[in-house]
């Protein structure tokens, strides 16, 4: 039987600790295809991924995120950096590039370019900012989901400074600022506190309402 979403979810867990072995770069690739698959608002993909795997960079990179294990101990360390604004060149690079794999321009499709345009124009770099900072959490759950399926750990992570983060990696220069890291690897059996405890979610009805 084919392992299902929800079995893939259920194994699924926040590794505490890996063990420095190396992730095959097929691996990775398919990780990093599940991200760039991930749905975005608009379609517009307002964020871009950092993959580390420079040790010192990685040992740098720990020292402003609480010191989490992971970090260091990771194959692939992807660090998720947001658009710092929505600029109108952003925005028409992805209406163009949609014009241009589809083959054609669509009305409706360009007065809806006109439509963002104005949106995003009309709001300040900061509100743009949080609304690509929130993209990002989607390809988070691909990547992490595509990683349980090739039977590797990850770790979401929002514990660091994203000012320092985004000074190690020149970010800000780049136009982006730094939203998440996900440390990608196999977990460390003896170290890692979690790796045998019971997932713990709310119960349905503390989580569901039907209004039918
Ligand atoms: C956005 C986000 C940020 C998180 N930040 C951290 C973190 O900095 N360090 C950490 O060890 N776990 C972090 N976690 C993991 C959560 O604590 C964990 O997912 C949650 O307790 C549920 O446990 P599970 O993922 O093992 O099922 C984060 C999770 C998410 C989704």
């Amino acid at each position: 039987m084919n392992t299902s979403t929800l079995d893939l979810l259920k194994a699924r867990y926040a590794c505490k600790a890996m063990n420095g072995q190396k992730v095959e770069e097929e691996i990775i690739e398919r990780i990093l295809e599940a991200i760039r698959l991930a749905p975005t608002s608009s379609g517009l993909q307002p964020f871009e991924v950092f993959v580390i795997t420079n040790q010192e960079v990685k040992e740098e990179i720990k020292k402003i995120a609480w010191n989490q294990q992971p970090i260091a101990a990771c194959s692939h360390l992807l660090v998720f950096a947001a658009w710092d604004d929505y600029t109108p060149e952003r925005i028409n690079y992805m209406f163009d590039l949609t014009n241009d794999i589809r083959g054609f321009k669509n009305e409706g499709w360009e007065a809806y370019r006109q439509q963002l345009l104005s949106l995003y124009g009309g709001q300040n770099a900061e509100a743009n900012f949080q609304h690509a900072a929130r993209q990002t959490y989607i390809p988070l759950m691909s990547a992490m989901t595509q990683a349980i399926e090739e039977g590797v750990d990850s770790t979401p992570m929002e514990g660091f400074d994203p000012v320092a983060l985004d000074k190690i990696l020149g970010l800000r220069e780049k136009g982006l600022r730094s939203t998440l890291l996900l440390p990608i690897g196999y977990r460390d059996v003896e170290k890692d506190w979690l790796v045998n405890l019971v997932k713990v979610r709310k119960p349905m009805d503390h989580l569901v309402t039907r209004v039918d």
